[in-house]
């Protein structure tokens, strides 16, 4: 596991966040004690995973508190800012669920804050070993005693959560238990959260992996080459639809078509009730440069402009399982979260 390495710690003052931007090339760590750093530090991705921008907007309102004291900002001012800190990224409803789950604290204070968030990172890396465990249980109960092999989209790894990670985190039981064979990591376009932090974290597991071109993964499911297919998500909907990393349904299609599972594994809190189904899932569109270029260099004749939606929404009716702390739902045969039990 990435057991050396911490994502996001709060340091009494700031938040200590691994720059994911710099990965795999360097290990360096960026301090936000202040709201613009913070903001831009999520915009930027040195800080994603839904479960890890959950956990970065609930410290987040306690530096917004902390600055407003030092800086003397009245009520509108320090609303205005926490605001900015759940908005910074529209898809992944742990952002602004993080946000809101320490608001009620904020009167009492930033310490009193903090500690509600660290009580959030704590609850996400018990969370994240729970779903490790059901999601492989449930992938094991159906697959004989063959080594796996196992295809993953993006990142949901330790470096996506507060630890051990979701999709990742049943990869990592299914490596302790001794039966994974080998990993597809898609590469993850345009970028590259599988090639430079699956691998990462994968490889420093001593767990085999190979990473492969987004465009590859349905040929590798249909031609046999994948037992189960894990991703997480940035937010389901009440009917199971699932809002992931760009690339995510193509995955989906080849499973369903290949009759591989396509398992979701994520946190209850990634599940949002209050929309019915994918259509109001909001889909962050990013800038068109980071289409148009290749490590700075444009690749696309002048002239030519770039569409970058940053995920997609695979239908329920092609989610085999949704994995959450509290239990395996098996979506596509109708049992949905709408009709799950919220945990306690
Ligand atoms: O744009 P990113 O890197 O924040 O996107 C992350 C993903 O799509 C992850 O798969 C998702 O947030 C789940 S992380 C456990």
């Amino acid at each position: 596991m990435t057991s050396d390495v911490r994502t996001v710690e709060w340091t009494g003052d700031g938040l200590r966040l691994l720059d994911q931007t710099l990965l795999p090339g360097r290990v360096e760590y960026l301090v936000a004690r202040d709201v613009d750093t913070l903001v831009d530090a999520i915009r930027r991705l040195v800080v994603r995973g839904a479960p890890a921008l959950g956990v970065a907007g609930a410290f987040g309102v306690a530096i917004a508190v902390r600055q407003a004291a030092r800086e003397g900002w009245d009520d509108a001012a320090l609303d205005a800012a926490i605001a900015r800190v759940r908005e910074a990224r529209p898809t992944a409803v742990n952002l602004s669920a993080g946000v809101e789950r320490v608001l009620p604290f904020a009167a009492e204070g930033a310490d009193a804050v903090a500690a509600e968030a660290q009580a959030l990172l704590d609850e996400d890396v018990r969370g994240n070993r729970a779903i490790g465990a059901l999601g492989a249980d449930w992938i094991l109960g159906r697959a004989g005693d063959r080594p796996l092999r196992v295809l993953t989209h993006c990142n949901a790894g330790a470096l996506a959560t507060a630890g051990w990670g979701t999709a990742l985190g049943v990869v990592r039981e299914l490596h302790a238990r001794g039966r994974v064979e080998l990993v597809y990591a898609d590469e993850t376009r345009p970028l590259l959260q599988g090639a430079r932090l699956t691998a990462w974290e994968l490889d420093r597991s001593g767990i085999p992996c190979v990473v492969q071109a987004d465009g590859a993964a349905p040929s590798t499911i249909l031609r046999g080459l994948a037992d189960v297919a894990v991703i997480g998500a940035d937010r389901v909907a009440a009917n199971g639809d699932t809002a992931n990393k760009i690339g995510s349904v193509g995955v989906a299609l080849a499973c369903a078509a290949a009759g591989v599972p396509f398992v979701v594994a994520a946190p209850w809190s990634t599940v949002d009730l209050a929309v019915p189904d994918g259509g109001g899932i909001p889909i962050e569109e990013r800038a068109e440069e980071e289409i148009l270029t290749w490590a700075g260099v444009k690749t696309v004749p002048d002239g030519v402009g770039g569409h970058n939606p940053a995920f997609d929404v695979t239908p329920a009716h092609l989610v085999t399982a949704l994995v959450t702390e509290t239990g395996v739902l098996e979506v596509s045969a109708g049992v949905t979260p709408r009709h799950a039990d919220r945990p306690s």
